[in-house]
């Protein structure tokens, strides 16, 4: 039996060593392609299939045991080569023992990848993405994706299928949480931030995964906000919104790519070749290795473009679909296509090369079992340090919407009641795609509160309604209350008795995240009327909203004085909310959705097209609007307020005119004119003002998040050169086009104050 290891035998020791010390960078491909092909010439072609075959096997597979059905069939495969990665498969004890199964067992004892959904932590729940990406503080969200790679290494796992980079514009669909909103330079640049995190330099370190860029493409703009819906895109939106994060991802050397379960314009897009050739691999020369999503090559005979799953498996693989998790396609099929000249071995080869260098660079070949660690899970998995960095990134992640009369922060108030379902919730602040959180762990509002607020403040709690009524789990549908109204009473009785109100009010974990969208995206349940009814007795009330997307809350704005996006917030988030009203922390986050005035808004974002109509004139008619209500959103792209003041000044150029080859730099003076220290997210927006194809009305291409101490001033540059003022034709082409451009500076997508220059 030709185990791999003796096949290393067969290179120079000092190859060996530099390709196993952990001090030296290994992922050159020159480095490592002769050992690629070592390998895969030792391979039959059933064991080359393998290695594009995933499965999602739990530790009752580490032994022989009593299988039956289909799991006797996966085990007989799993020992015999015919498996290459395993997804949900946990725990330094169980990855060991799997992992030596098929080392021991299998022909080549090539080592077996074991991958999971590290969405937003392993064991420590941070945010969730989208509340993460509300802090615009890069640095932070990279250390968070860090922290949960040591995590998730300690515990034998290699690959994350993270980060979520779909731009999402419509916050009906439930996945929204797990991105970075609807802008794909912020997705882009957080989408960077995430991959170093997760990877860092050097992919054999032990405490470092490869991470998945994913969905590729168009999966967030699923029709009218349907999760798995069809995306109808045209070429522009395709090139200048859905691929610049993926292309932003591909740069940064993301391990992966997945494909998108939609169809995208008519093609399913696990068997796109138009986005996985023509542009994944031959505009961008991606090399990385690309897996399917859950079953997505059995679902192209879903979608009508294959008749069996057979066909299916031909599509994909030609497309450039690599590895079919959990589809089964490929280990049934692709021995058989090659055997009838339907496809080339060669396709599978180069497919297989992909897989096995990612085995490479991850240095299994080396150590197959480095990331399987007991005594490192137990000191990494869930440690203080990431429990404070969860706390860190929280603060920051918080969203003040609305601050009447500056009701925050509290001062000297006596009676507190805090009121509402997610008030003691101790399971919703760890969101949805949660990993190995453990149950009920989160820090609760009411906690946060109890350990802030000062001895002399009494504080009382009413639920007030309970939110839901059935399965608060990751696979069952959720039963929203709708009738029971017992605890109204006791709640109004302590809102009555009380100075100030704090509700606590959202969305339980579960209603959003993958197959959660909704058509109301208002406060679900008796939420809402509860909130009127207190209300009418006491309007001194601060709303804090937990949820994993933009709500619709017209109605609140227009009447509850204070409040507060709290999001999914992970871990901490009890004392991260505490801190924030108390003052002990300033706001500092922005919105990276819009918040619609009205559902029927949706999608909406900042960056749409100027139109034919785009007047604004009062009366008018024929123009792009609704007619019954404001064409704006309610809370816009890059909105979020502050205990501070921030006063900002007359933007400055540089110069009003460059050619090509030339910058300008731009400045604007912002003041602090307040008496508290804070932070604000200085953005920079461009309008191209005509251009060959219909422009955005602006779109964001820069931003800074700066330190502005109470009273002081600090000034703000940036550099705008030819790659901030470029789009992307209908026909993929980059364009920089001669012409009059705007640039805005402000403190949102809103942002009026901006100043014209000219491209020569
Ligand atoms: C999701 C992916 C995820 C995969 C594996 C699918 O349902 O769409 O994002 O990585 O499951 O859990």
């Amino acid at each position: 039996m030709t185990k791999i290891s003796s096949v290393l035998i067969g290179f120079s020791i000092a190859f060996i060593f530099s390709c196993s010390n952990p001090n030296v960078k290994v992922s050159s491909q020159n480095e490592i392609n002769p050992r690629v092909d070592s390998v895969l010439a030792l391979m039959n072609l059933e064991e080359k299939i393998g290695q594009l075959n995933q499965y999602s096997l739990g530790s009752e597979f580490t032994g022989p045991g009593n299988k039956k059905g289909k799991d006797s069939i996966r085990y007989q495969q799993l020992i015999s080569g015919q498996v290459g990665s395993v997804l949900n498969l946990l725990g330094a004890e169980n990855t060991r023992k799997m992992q030596e199964l098929v080392i021991e067992k299998t022909r080549l004892g090539i080592p077996l990848l074991f991958a999971y959904d590290v969405i937003h932590g392993y064991q420590t729940m941070f945010p969730v993405p989208l509340a993460e990406s509300s802090s615009w503080n890069l640095e932070l969200m990279q250390k968070t994706a860090k922290a949960a790679a040591a995590e998730a290494a300690a515990s034998g796992l290699h690959w994350t299928f993270a980060p979520m980079i779909d731009v999402t514009v419509d916050a009906r669909w439930g996945r929204v949480m797990e991105g970075a909103g609807e802008d794909p330079y912020l997705q882009a640049e957080i989408a960077k931030a995430r991959i170093n995190g997760f990877q860092g330099d050097d992919l054999s370190h032990n405490k470092t995964i490869a991470a998945t860029a994913k969905h590729f493409a168009g999966y967030g703009y699923a029709e009218s906000g349907k999760d798995y819906n069809s995306v109808n895109v045209n070429q522009y939106i395709l090139h200048n919104h859905i691929l610049p994060p993926f292309k932003a991802a591909a740069e940064a050397n993301v391990a992966s790519f997945m494909n998108a379960f939609n169809d995208i314009n008519s093609i399913p897009a696990t068997a796109n070749q138009y986005l996985l050739q023509d542009i994944l691999r031959e505009k961008w020369n991606y090399g990385g290795v690309v897996v399917s999503d859950w079953n997505s090559i059995g679902e192209i005979v879903n979608h009508g473009v294959s008749s069996d799953l057979k066909d299916a498996a031909k599509k994909a693989i030609l497309a450039g679909s690599e590895i079919d998790m959990e589809g089964t396609a490929y280990v049934q099929h692709l021995a058989q296509l090659v055997k009838e000249g339907e496809i080339e071995e060669s396709v599978i080869d180069d497919a297989v090369r992909n897989v096995l260098k990612l085995k490479f660079d991850l240095g299994l070949f080396d150590d197959p079992y480095k990331y399987s660690d007991i005594q490192r899970e137990k000191e990494i998995v869930g440690n203080l340090q990431h429990h404070e960095l969860a706390e860190e990134i929280a603060k920051e992640s918080i969203v003040l919407l609305k601050n009447e009369n500056d009701l925050l922060p509290l001062k000297n108030i006596k009676n507190i009641a805090v009121i509402g379902p997610l008030a003691k919730d101790k399971d919703a602040p760890l969101g949805n795609w949660r990993a190995q959180a453990v149950a009920n762990s989160a820090v609760s509002l009411y906690e946060g509160l109890e350990k802030t607020l000062a001895e002399s403040t009494n504080l009382k709690y009413a639920e007030g309604v309970k939110l839901s009524i059935g399965p608060n789990n990751f696979f069952e549908e959720l039963i929203i209350n709708k009738e029971d109204r017992s605890g109204f009473e006791e709640a109004k009785q302590l809102a009555s008795n009380s100075d100030l109100v704090i509700m606590a009010l959202g969305e339980p974990a579960y209603m959003s995240g993958e197959g959660r969208s909704r058509a109301d995206i208002g406060l679900p349940g008796l939420q809402k009327e509860l909130l009127k009814e207190i209300h009418k007795i006491n309007p001194n009330i601060v709303l804090v909203l937990m949820n994993g997307r933009p709500l619709e809350l017209s109605w609140e704005d227009e009447n509850i004085p204070a409040i507060v996006e709290a999001w999914h917030l992970g871990q901490r988030a009890g004392t991260a909310i505490a801190e924030t009203l108390l003052g002990e922390n300033n706001p500092s986050a922005k919105l990276t959705m819009s918040f619609p005035h009205h559902v029927g808004q949706l999608p909406i974002y900042y960056n749409h097209k100027v139109t034919g109509r785009p007047s604004t004139a009062p009366g008018q008619v024929f123009y792009t609007h609704h007619t019954d209500v404001d064409r704006s959103p309610l809370y816009p792209f890059g909105y979020g307020l502050s205990y501070s003041n921030f006063e900002y000044g007359e933007i400055e150029l540089s110069q009003n005119s460059i050619a090509e080859d030339e910058s300008i730099t731009a400045s604007i003076k912002i003041k602090n004119t307040s008496d508290i220290d804070g932070q604000e997210v200085v953005q920079l927006y461009i309008q191209d003002l005509v251009a060959e194809e219909t422009p955005m009305i602006k779109s964001l291409k820069a931003f800074q998040k700066v330190n502005i101490n109470a009273g002081e001033s600090v000034e703000v540059e940036f550099i705008i050169n030819k790659d901030l003022l470029s789009y992307y034709k209908s026909n993929g082409e980059l364009s920089l086009e001669k012409g009059d451009f705007k640039v805005f500076i402000g403190e949102d997508s809103s942002v009026e104050n901006h100043k014209e220059f000219k491209l020569r």
